[in-house]
């Protein structure tokens, strides 16, 4: 059975993810999404139970897909998966040297796991988590940004920080 892992941070996810995310589970018999509990980034505006609960939602109809969280090294969380795969997204160039760095370092450290990166839909080439919680953080509907059932968590979560989400 072939197994691949696709790591992030999912704060929260967006439609750019959950494209990568319907292809990988076509090439693969089994797909885990792996969420990141330990973030040198700054703190995440959704919990990790947060995040794995959005992801859980999103790819409920998804029936090869399971979602867990992980603490530690990556690679190290894909061997514990019995997989030797890592999937990432690639938008654009400006992606593409961290994610080359990230790939060689972790072939470094576990020769047997490999990164495979599928080209992000253009439709979805700009898009980031980031991007996503700006706009929305200053009113702008994201509807056609985050899957559906992220939208209300979002507002939610916005207007408990006192920050209005605008759209309805
Ligand atoms: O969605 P993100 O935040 O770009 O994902 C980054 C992620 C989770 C893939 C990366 O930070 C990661 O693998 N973290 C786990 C710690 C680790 O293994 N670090 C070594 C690789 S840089």
């Amino acid at each position: 059975m072939s197994i691949a892992v696709y790591p992030g941070s999912f704060d929260p996810v967006t439609l750019g993810h959950f494209d990568i995310i319907k292809r990988a589970a076509q090439i693969f018999d089994h797909l885990v999404i792996g969420v990141l509990n330990n973030s040198d980034k700054k703190t995440p505006l959704f919990s990790l139970d947060e995040r794995v609960i959005m992801l859980k939602e999103a790819v409920k109809d998804i029936p090869n897909v399971s979602v867990e969280s992980f603490d530690g090294l990556l690679v190290d969380f894909v061997k514990s998966r019995h997989s030797n795969v890592i999937i990432r997204g690639l938008r654009a160039l400006a992606d593409f040297d961290i994610e080359l760095q990230m790939a060689q370092s972790n072939r470094m450290v576990a020769p047997d796991v490999d990164t495979l990166f599928l080209s992000t839909s253009l439709d979805y080439a700009f898009l980031s988590s980031s991007i996503v919680k700006e706009y929305a953080k200053y009113g702008v509907d994201v509807k056609d940004f985050v899957p559906g059932n992220v939208l209300p968590r979002l507002k939610e979560k916005l207007s408990k920080m006192s920050i209005t989400t605008g759209g309805n």
